[in-house]
C-alpha cells in the first residue's frame, strides 16, 4: 500500500499536469479530458475516445478485475475507489470546507452568474469544438424518434447550449424535414456563437437567450407550454445554485410535451474536478466557483432523484465512473459523471 506522502505527491503532480494541459482556468467547463483538447492541440495524455463505449447507460465495459493490471490500459470503467483515494478525497473536502469563498466574493458570484459565462465565451472563442460522438450512444431516443425521415414534427430544446456542441451533431445526423432544434443559453455570447456558426441552419435551428432558472414565467422565444419533445441538459444544471433547482425543473416541466423526455448529463460527487478545488473556492457544500467566476455543483444520484423526481418521472439515473491512468507517470485520475433520463408525468 502506498504511503500518504506518496499519494499526496501523486495528486499534486497530477494536478500540475492537468493545469498544464488546460487551455486556461475557464476551459474547465469541459466534462471530459477526451474532449478538452481535440481541436488544434495535441491529444492529451488523458485522451480516451468515448466512442470505445458500448451500450447506452453502460458507460464502457473495460473492468479492472485485478488491481495489478491498473497500468495495463489508459482507462477503466465502473471503478470503485480504493481506500487511499477515498480517504484523500475526504481530506480534500474537509480542507475546502475550512477555507470557503469569502462572503464579499460569494455575493458577487451569486448575483450575476451570466456575466462570468459571457466573459468565458469572450475569452475562449476558438476552443469549443467537441465532436460528441457519444451522444448517439448515450441518448439514442433522439436519433430513433426525432431525426429519422419519418419522425414527423419534433422539437428538441438544448438548455445551456453553449457553442452548440450538442445541437450541431444532432443537426448533422438529422434526416427529418420537420425537426426543429432550439438552443438557449443565458449567456448572450454563447447564443451569438451558435447563430454565427457556419453550421447554423436557420431552417432547422433557432438560438435565443433564456435563463433556465427564470422566475418570471417567460418561456424561450417561439416555444409554447407543452410543446417540446426532448430537453437536453448537458453540464448546465451544475451551473445553477441549489436555490434555483426547483424553479428550473418547473420551467422544464412546463415546456415538455406529454411523454416528453429530459436527457441529462453532469458532474458527479467527488469527480476529480471537485477534488482539485483549492482554498477559497467553496460557495456551499459541493458547490464551487472556478477561477473564471463560473459556478459548478457536483451531484449524487440521490440528489437527482430528489430534485427531478418531485415533478418528473425518473426513468433512469446512472453513474459513469472511470479511472483514467497515466501509465508513464503512474498517476490515476478518477472521473465521475451522472447521466439521467426523466419523463413528463402522464397526469401533469
Ligand atoms: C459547462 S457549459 C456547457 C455547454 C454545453 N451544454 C456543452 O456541454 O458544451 C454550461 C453552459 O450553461 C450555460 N448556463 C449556465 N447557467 C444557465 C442558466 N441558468 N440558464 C441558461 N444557461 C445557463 C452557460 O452559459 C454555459 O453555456
Amino acid at each position: 500500500m502506498t504511503d500518504q506522502t506518496t499519494i499526496q505527491e501523486q495528486i499534486s503532480s497530477l494536478e500540475s499536469s492537468l493545469e498544464a494541459s488546460t487551455i486556461n482556468d475557464s476551459s474547465r467547463t469541459s466534462e471530459e479530458p477526451a474532449e478538452r483538447q481535440t481541436e488544434g492541440q495535441e491529444r492529451s495524455k488523458w485522451d480516451i475516445p468515448r466512442t470505445e463505449r458500448d451500450d447506452p447507460f453502460q458507460f464502457g465495459q473495460r473492468f479492472l478485475e485485478n488491481d495489478e493490471a491498473v497500468w495495463d490500459h489508459n482507462a477503466w470503467d465502473h471503478v470503485d475507489w480504493d481506500e487511499e483515494h477515498a480517504q484523500l478525497a475526504q481530506e480534500k473536502i474537509s480542507a475546502q470546507r475550512e477555507n470557503p469563498v469569502n462572503s464579499f466574493d460569494k455575493h458577487l458570484y451569486m448575483t450575476n452568474p451570466s456575466r462570468y459565462w459571457d466573459l468565458f465565451y469572450r475569452n475562449n472563442k476558438a476552443n469549443f469544438f467537441k465532436d460528441r460522438k457519444w451522444l448517439q450512444l448515450e441518448f439514442p431516443s433522439i436519433y430513433e424518434h426525432a431525426t429519422q425521415p419519418d419522425s414527423g414534427k419534433k422539437i428538441i430544446l438544448e438548455v445551456g447550449c453553449g457553442a452548440g456542441n450538442t445541437m450541431f451533431p444532432i443537426l448533422h445526423a438529422n434526416k427529418n424535414p420537420e425537426l426543429k432544434i432550439v438552443g438557449v443559453d443565458f449567456s448572450h455570447r454563447a447564443v451569438e456563437l451558435v447563430r454565427e456558426s457556419a453550421e447554423f441552419d436557420e431552417n432547422t435551428c433557432a438560438a435565443d437567450i433564456w435563463d433556465l432558472a427564470d422566475e418570471t414565467g417567460r418561456l424561450p422565444a417561439g416555444l409554447e407550454e407543452g410543446s417540446v419533445d426532448f430537453i437536453i441538459l448537458i453540464f448546465v444544471f451544475s451551473a445553477l445554485a441549489p436555490t434555483q433547482w426547483e424553479t428550473a425543473v418547473k420551467n422544464i416541466d412546463r415546456l415538455l410535451k406529454p411523454g416528453g423526455e429530459v436527457l441529462f448529463r453532469d458532474y458527479g460527487r467527488y469527480d476529480m474536478a471537485q477534488l482539485r478545488f483549492k482554498k477559497g473556492r467553496l460557495l456551499e457544500d459541493s458547490f464551487y466557483v472556478r477561477g473564471d467566476g463560473t459556478r459548478v455543483y457536483f451531484f449524487t444520484e440521490e440528489e437527482l432523484h430528489e430534485i427531478f423526481g418531485k415533478t418528473l418521472e425518473v426513468e433512469r439515473v446512472g453513474t459513469d465512473r472511470r479511472l483514467l491512468v497515466n501509465r508513464k507517470r503512474k498517476l490515476k485520475m478518477y472521473r465521475v459523471w451522472l447521466q439521467a433520463k426523466f419523463l413528463k408525468k402522464a397526469d401533469n
